[in-house]
């Protein structure tokens, strides 16, 4: 059942989720984008009656899982089986509603990606090139564009990437980079000669212009404008293998070392896990014109799920083609961009510690701020605001209000309606039109329009009750306070349905205190969905304050995480040119004890020791008051430069340096000998 007319008619619904890389856990950003409106997508649909599958899977192949693996000194399968277990935990305890969660390392997927491969190739799909590509001649083996490291021709960074330059931005052919080396062995990486199948895209240009630049052009802006720049600027062929050891072998006898692209194998996975699913029964999600195929991506998979894959589709001939790809821009937190590898981000299993029970609020406010049309900033204030104004003053309040006034006045039971006067006629009249009205947006895919829509249910039935003061009424007119609160619970059965799609959770807690029977979505808008007479239960609080101390810590940690990345990003000082050991040993370095210390009067860094160096006791000023208090120092061993020439400072005379060793955020620690020496023991 659908409330959009204009909608061609599906049986079923087959809706596919983004598989994420196996190389980190997830986070806000991957729920906002993809996970929570799909999931939204599909309980909804559920809840029409429709037949569903929801599709995920971990994406356990490509070079970047190669690399971390190396980095580690594991396997890359030690690094997807740790990442695939988190993730798919983390989905789970935020309910989203997967009829599987499998990865590409499974064993059906392998046969199902390797057959895929197979029968493109034995129909001459395919076009077999030979192209020169960097070989590492230590390692014995070909190089992946990430593999290799140079200097990149543009600004001179001499750490660019074979793909990409990550000082400018610019994306490199390996070819592009001035001195390439094997990040493998460091050799010198020479071009040898590869064979690899591509995919012409070129013949089928014609097929995407006229199926999607004419065919869709309801799909959203980005997308569409997406499509339109990659087909406007000619479609060129791709490849679909590559010399690798991590990833699906390449099914032919001639093709040692070598598997399928990982953006080859990675959107079979869908149809793999689908055969996992249902088993024999999977061709009627795959392959009947009546089903709908959606992809719930983020912008940066736009090509590959409107241009690619629907290509590998058309270049079976027995698939469905998507009908539509609601892609996500991308999600901010607090004004910068997401990046696993600076750690900026909320990890959803970090933030299950931090808010345990709180999944929906959290999916409450991405789906608020989604970046359905534009980029989107997650803040933490935001997060807060929405928490207690929204949720906690309209949603909960309202309901909390509502049960517990039934409860009593009317020990707990759901009164009878009396007379309606005009206003309970007009709420109820408004009241019917919420299913639809939040349905046909969902259909749209216009998620927070959704669920705003739900919330204005929450505002109508909070402004209602407030309106109508029965606590007032009580006194005079009883049944009029009966009336009110029997058309206030209805309200809040209604909202038990609607917002079950997004925070199925609070949904769920709420029918359960209402003693509600279950309901399709097509079943609310009506006012007699809990019986008169029926009791409810006690309430108990749906949503709580979220105060400004959760929020500060949560601002502490990002900020730690930004101070962390600093640290890592500055670069350690690049060692000096060379000198001969007698250069050396021109330094007499020994071991000292400090046996006063006072701070030098107004100066801030400026210490004044008293050190016995074995030789003498003598003093040197030292700049380390910022670290060090004199008490905590006395007794102490250092390193001390004694053949320093003499230096005053502040009017001492300081003899000699006292050396230390300076951490990259500019703290200072004393060099010292690991147990108790004879002072004047030499160092060298
Ligand atoms: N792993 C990819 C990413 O995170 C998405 C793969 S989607 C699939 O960008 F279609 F290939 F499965
Ligand atoms: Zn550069």
């Amino acid at each position: 059942m659908k409330y959009l007319e204009t909608d061609k008619k599906y049986k079923r619904y087959t809706i596919t989720t983004a598989l994420p890389y196996a190389n980190g856990p997830v986070h806000i950003g991957h729920l906002a984008g993809v996970y929570v409106p799909a999931d939204i997508y599909a309980r909804y649909l559920r809840s029409m009656g429709e037949e569903v599958i929801l599709i995920g899977g971990s994406d356990e192949h490509g070079v970047p899982i190669t690399i971390k693996a190396r980095k580690e000194g594991v396997s890359p399968q030690d690094i997807v089986d740790r990442y695939h277990n988190i993730i798919k935990q983390s989905f789970e305890e935020f309910g989203i509603s997967f009829d599987i969660y499998s990865r590409t390392t499974s064993k059906a997927h392998y046969e199902t990606a390797s057959d895929y491969f197979k029968r493109l190739y034995d129909e001459g799909k395919f076009v077999e090139k030979t192209s020169k590509q960097y070989y590492d001649p230590e390692a014995k083996t070909f190089l992946a564009d990430r593999y290799i490291t140079g200097t990149c021709p543009h600004c001179g960074n001499e750490k660019a990437y074979g793909d990409q330059c990550e000082a400018c931005g610019t994306s490199l052919a390996a070819t592009d980079l001035i001195n390439p080396k094997s990040a493998l062995s460091g050799a010198e990486p020479e071009l040898r000669d590869t064979k690899h199948w591509y995919l012409p895209l070129e013949e089928y240009e014609p097929f995407m212009r006229e199926w999607i630049l004419e065919g869709h052009k309801e799909w959203k802006t980005n997308v569409y404008g997406q499509c339109k720049s990659w087909i406007d600027q000619g479609l060129q062929p791709r490849a679909v293998t590559r010399d690798l050891d991590w990833g699906v072998k390449v099914p032919l006898p001639d093709a040692e070392g070598k598997v399928l692209y990982v953006w080859f194998d990675a959107p079979i996975g869908y149809i793999s896990f689908t055969k996992e699913l249902v088993q024999n029964d999977w061709e009627k999600w795959w392959k009947d014109q009546d089903t709908k195929l959606v992809h719930f991506i983020g912008k940066d998979n736009i090509v590959f799920h409107c241009i690619i894959f629907p290509a590998m589709l058309k270049a079976d001939g027995s698939y469905i083609l998507p009908d539509n790809v609601p892609a996500n821009e991308f999600l901010n937190l607090e004004g910068d961009k997401i990046s696993t590898s600076r750690n900026w981000a909320v990890w959803l299993h970090e933030y299950l510690k931090d808010f345990p029970g709180k999944q929906d609020v959290l999916k409450y406010v991405l789906c608020a701020n989604a970046p359905e049309t534009k980029d989107n900033d997650f803040t933490w204030k935001d997060f807060q605001t929405r928490n207690n104004s929204e949720l906690v003053a309209v949603y909960g309040n309202f309901v909390n209000r509502t049960m517990v006034l039934t409860h009593k006045y009317f020990e707990g039971r759901v009164p009878q309606r009396g007379e309606l006067n005009d206003l309970d006629i007009q709420t109820i009249e408004q009241i019917k039109q919420f299913p639809e009205r939040i349905g046909r947006s969902i259909e749209q895919y216009r998620f927070r329009e959704a669920l705003n829509e739900m919330m204005n249910l929450a505002r109508l039935g909070n402004k209602y009750l407030t309106e109508n003061e029965p606590w007032k009424t009580i006194k005079t007119d009883a049944s009029r306070t009966a009336t009110v609160l029997n058309i206030s619970l209805q309200i809040c059965a209604n909202l038990a349905v609607l917002s079950a799609p997004f925070m199925p959770i609070v949904a769920s807690k709420l029918s359960d205190m209402l003693n509600m029977k279950q309901f399709a979505w097509f079943e609310a808008g009506g006012c007699d969905m809990l019986s008169e007479g029926e009791a409810i239960k006690q309430p108990t609080l749906l949503f709580e304050q979220i105060d400004d101390k959760q929020i500060e810590l949560q601002m502490q940690k990002l900020q730690a995480a930004k101070k962390e990345n600093e640290l890592n990003q500055a670069s350690v000082a690049p060692q000096s040119e060379d000198i001969s050991y007698d250069d050396f040993s021109k330094m007499d370095i020994r071991v000292g004890t400090i046996l006063e210390a006072e701070k030098v009067a107004k100066t801030k860094k400026l210490l004044k020791l008293t050190v016995d160096t074995g030789i003498d006791k003598r003093t040197i000023v030292s700049g380390i008051a910022e670290y060090y208090k004199p008490e905590e120092i006395i007794g102490r061993q250092v390193s001390v430069l004694v053949n320093l020439a003499p230096k005053t400072l502040k009017g001492i005379e300081s003899r000699g340096m006292i050396l230390m060793a300076e951490n990259l955020d500019g703290s200072l620690s004393f060099v010292s000998p690991d147990k108790v020496l004879k002072n004047g023991s030499t160092i060298k």
